[in-house]
């Protein structure tokens, strides 16, 4: 049962303490069984990589709570493999897919009361993280590492759910072409705080990123990866080593295909080629599908679809989507994981 007390028509993208968090260690090359502890705070040497080198890796990903009061996780699979991806980046040791898959299982049972009811458009948030610790000064990797799960309920990422949101071209790079855009570590979001806080301070929901070596091509949003749907009906995602392999995007690629019918291209999205798109998207755990109204680049604001509505195919892959996620639509084998 969801907790009565809570506000879930008034849930924003911030942190609440909930009950229980998942906690293991690693040590002389092994995983220790992890524990489910009520401590918030973690205990760490101060000599640990994670503080100084910056070797700390994380994942979201969500469960809902569905119309027969079940709960789905919407492919941990690939939150684990790409976890698993950024620890190798990082020289730090993997996680199993399975242990990965039932630490997500407790912590979400160990907090139920904390999912948002079926209906509300909220659900729990699980943030998965693995981070170097232990007693070392120089730069090489930690003696041991801690693999944590804790989990807050949220609501919208970006203001408005469906309603379109305005987003700057940031003149700052978020990753090197041969650097960890790839992987999803900390230091990729340390990068993006102050070009988000500039493009905030100016009034957009966020910065989408060019590509580093050329700067003339999108990439992704600070938080989110980007999509746009061409006038022929195609449905357009940045390929390159640099972003962020999305797991929405993935997913977004085969339904577009698949429960669409639409021609699906990975390549190149010039930013001084919008014109060739009608509609345009933010798509990741957090931001769900956010319309992207209008882009700003070289000062001028380039406007999709509309700055009020969701066009029309955004708006059937955030329906398909979201009606998987929550169980109402018949999911592509393996996507939903039950608790
Ligand atoms: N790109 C960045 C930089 C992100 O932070 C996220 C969010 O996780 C995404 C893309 C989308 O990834 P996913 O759909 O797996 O949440
Ligand atoms: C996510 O969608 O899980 C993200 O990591 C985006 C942001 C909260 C960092």
């Amino acid at each position: 049962m969801s907790d009565e007390s809570m506000n879930w028509e008034t849930l924003g993208f911030d942190y609440i303490k909930t009950d229980l968090r998942y906690l293991s260690y690693w040590r002389e090359g092994n995983w220790q069984e992890g524990v489910l502890t009520e401590d918030n705070m973690l205990h760490l040497s101060e000599g640990s990589t994670a503080l100084h080198y910056g070797q700390q890796c994380f994942e979201g990903l969500k469960a809902y709570r569905c119309k027969d009061g079940s709960i789905n996780l919407f492919r941990p699979d690939q939150n684990a493999l790409r976890m698993q991806r950024s620890c190798a980046r990082l020289l730090m040791p993997a996680v199993p897919v399975d242990a990965f898959i039932e630490a997500c299982k407790k912590v979400v049972l160990a907090n139920e009361r904390f999912i948002p009811p079926y209906g509300t458009g909220g659900a729990l948030y699980l943030r998965p993280f693995v981070i170097g610790v232990g007693d070392n000064i120089g730069v090489r990797t930690a003696p041991e590492f801690i693999f944590s799960i804790f989990c807050v309920p949220v609501g919208a990422y970006f203001k408005g759910g469906l309603k379109p949101n305005n987003f700057l071209i940031s003149t700052y790079d978020r990753a090197a072409p041969n650097g960890t855009g790839a992987a999803k570590v900390g230091g990729n979001y340390a990068a993006s705080l102050m070009p988000g806080a500039e493009a905030k301070a100016a009034h957009f929901a966020d910065c989408i990123y060019l590509d580093p070596q050329s700067h003339s091509k999108i990439e992704e949003v600070g938080s989110a990866n980007f999509f746009a749907i061409t006038h022929d009906d195609e449905f357009v995602t940045p390929k390159s080593p640099s972003v962020l392999p999305g797991i929405t995007r993935l997913s977004l690629i085969e339904l577009a295909q698949s429960r669409l019918g639409l021609k699906v291209i990975e390549g190149d999205v010039f930013v001084d080629q919008l014109a060739r798109f009608k509609e345009a998207g933010a798509c990741g755990t957090a931001a769900v599908i956010t319309p992207i109204g209008g882009i700003q680049y070289n000062g001028q604001l380039h406007v999709f679809h509309s700055q009020e509505d969701v066009g029309p195919i955004t708006r059937r892959l955030y329906n398909e989507l979201t009606g998987i996620q929550s169980g109402d639509i018949e999911a592509p084998a393996g996507w939903i994981v039950k608790v």
